[in-house]
This record gives structure tokens, C-alpha cells and sequence, in this order.
């Protein structure tokens, strides 16, 4: 699993560290990332998600889920893209990692700008704490790439995955780059890489290969993006590959619901007014036409209900 999990992700060298979930995943980074830094503060952005665990959720900029005991002054939460204010956080000296997502995913879809994380890398580097890049949902083909950080000239320190992973299989892992050396015993977990768990990822990675899923991820994610920008310029499309956010001027209940019970067509939402959509990675372009066609009538239903007279 960890070699053919290291070849087809272009991280050959990189240490795996296997658990069961993307907030087990994120838990763990963080507790290496300050066990190999010595130091306990962590930067992190608004609109993302990490998990619920006590150390991911505190970094997740969502106060409903924080409770009491999750509650921590080593969270440090920056508007997403500011290198500024990251800088500001990391010349403090008491930072261990920033964890960001590779495209935010809950919060709405958003892509990194343009240079953020090769800045971010520099910047960690500069002061001696380590980048971790949370692939859990933008990761394993979604994007177009294997890891949506791969757009940017960047190396993280440390890959979160779980999701896609085993395909609805329980499994998450940590990618650790070759530098980092642990301890024995310094993370541990009873089922984590257990043999069922890895021969779910063994299939999923064969079949990302043998179906060329990344591939088709790129392809079938332009052809829909390019599309939904022919259909209407009433909202704003935001995404890589497979993981794209249509922001409407509406909410977006109706719109999801006649999809659903009109089309049989279910997708996702985030806030009030972002259909997020995430396909499987082996959708045909015969299948994304069939949701474009539909999209194009229920939004033109729903709009014109929203329309100011
Ligand atoms: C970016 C990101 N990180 C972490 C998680 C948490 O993963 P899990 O639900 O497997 O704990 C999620 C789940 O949605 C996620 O989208």
C-alpha cells in the first residue's frame, strides 16, 4: 500500500503513517508536527475544515463544533490566502505547522491564489515550523491531480488523505516527508493499516491507475466548468477537476431538492447558497451532460423565482 500509495501520488519518498479517519489523519500531523518542532501554537484559515477531533476541530473555524473541552488559545485562524498575517503569526516563534486545505472544501470551494502555498512553504521554513497540506478532501484525483497542492511548485511536510481513500472503506493516512525521523512509539493506533483497510486502498489506487481516474478528473471537471460558465454568468463557478462550487445569488434548497426529486440527481451544498459538487471520478461526459441539462432548467426555474420585481 505505502509504495503503490508513494508511486502513483509523486511522493515516492515520503514516510505512511495509516489510521481511519481524515480527523485521525489531521490529529496525527499536528501531534508530530509539534513533537518534532518542540512547540504547540498552529496556524490555520477561515472557512476550513479539519475534523472533530480535539486538536483538528480547534483548528476548523466552525465555533458550533468547538466544545468546551476542544477549547485552546494554540489555535491561531487567518483569513485564508494572507501571507501577511501568517507571517505575522510565525514570527512569534511558537508556531509548530499551518495546516491548509489543498482547495477548501466545506467552507465553499475555494482555491488557494496563486503562489499562497509556495509562499506558505517559504514562510514555514523561515521560521522553523512545518506545512501541513489537509488533502482529505481535495486529495486522491478529486482535483485533477493526485493532490490538489500539485497545481503549486510546493513540497508539504506533511499530506493528510482519508476520504476516497478506500472508497467508503474506514482509512486515512499521513504522508511524512523523508527528513522528519520519528520515534518509536511516538504515534501508535490498534487498526490502523489493518489488512482489510489496505486492500481496499490497494484496489482504489489499481483502479485510479487502470481507469486513469485522475485523468478523467481534469478532463470531465474543464468540460463541466466550461459548460456551467455557457449556462448562466448569474453565479460564480470555483473548483478544480471534480470539486467544484457554484455560488448563486439565491439560496439553494429548492434547486437542490427539484434535482433531486426531478432528476434523481444529489448534490452537495455549502452555506446557503454553494452547490458543491463532487462526482464520482469516473463520471462519463455523457453523465456530467445529464446533470448540465437538468442544471440548466432547474436553475432557470429557480432564478426567475428569485428575480426583483
Ligand atoms: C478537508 C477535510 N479535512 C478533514 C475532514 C474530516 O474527515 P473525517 O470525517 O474522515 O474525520 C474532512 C471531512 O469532511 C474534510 O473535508
Amino acid at each position: 500500500m505505502a509504495e503503490k500509495l508513494g508511486e502513483i501520488s509523486g511522493c515516492p519518498d515520503y514516510q505512511l503513517f495509516l489510521c481511519n479517519s481524515g480527523a485521525e489523519a489531521n490529529e496525527n500531523a499536528i501531534k508530530l508536527a509539534s513533537f518534532v518542532t518542540g512547540k504547540k501554537k498552529f496556524v490555520s484559515y477561515k472557512r476550513g475544515f479539519h475534523g472533530r477531533t480535539s486538536a483538528a476541530v480547534a483548528l476548523t473555524d466552525n465555533p458550533k463544533i468547538i466544545a468546551p473541552v476542544n477549547e485552546t488559545d494554540n489555535a491561531i485562524i487567518l483569513p485564508f490566502n494572507d501571507l501577511e498575517a501568517t507571517e505575522k503569526a510565525l514570527s512569534m516563534g511558537n508556531v509548530a505547522a499551518v495546516i491548509v486545505e489543498g482547495i477548501q472544501g466545506i467552507g465553499g470551494i475555494y482555491v488557494p491564489e496563486e503562489g499562497f502555498l509556495v509562499e506558505l512553504k517559504k514562510l514555514t521554513q523561515k521560521y522553523e515550523a512545518l506545512l501541513i497540506l489537509d488533502e482529505i478532501q481535495s486529495g486522491y484525483g478529486r482535483s485533477g491531480r493526485f493532490f490538489a497542492y500539485q497545481y503549486s511548485d510546493v513540497q508539504p511536510d506533511l499530506i493528510t488523505m482519508a476520504k476516497g481513500m478506500g472508497n467508503g472503506f474506514p482509512i486515512g493516512g499521513v504522508l511524512i516527508q523523508p527528513e522528519i525521523k520519528p520515534w518509536f512509539g511516538m504515534l501508535g493506533t490498534t487498526f490502523g493499516g489493518n489488512h482489510l483497510a489496505c486492500a481496499a486502498g490497494i484496489a482504489v489506487l489499481d483502479v485510479i491507475q487502470q481507469e486513469n481516474l485522475v485523468e478523467n478528473s481534469q478532463k470531465v471537471g474543464n468540460y463541466l466548468m466550461e459548460k456551467l460558465a455557457d449556462i448562466s454568468s448569474d453565479y460564480e463557478i470555483r473548483g478544480k477537476g471534480l470539486m467544484i462550487g457554484i455560488e448563486c445569488k439565491f439560496p439553494i434548497k429548492e434547486l437542490r431538492q427539484k434535482l433531486l426529486f426531478d432528476y434523481g440527481i444529489f448534490s452537495g451544498v455549502s452555506g446557503l447558497n454553494i452547490v458543491r459538487l463532487l462526482p464520482p471520478l469516473n463520471i462519463t461526459i455523457q453523465e456530467a451532460d445529464q446533470f448540465l441539462q437538468a442544471f440548466e432548467i432547474v436553475f432557470a426555474d429557480i432564478s426567475s423565482l428569485f428575480v426583483e420585481h
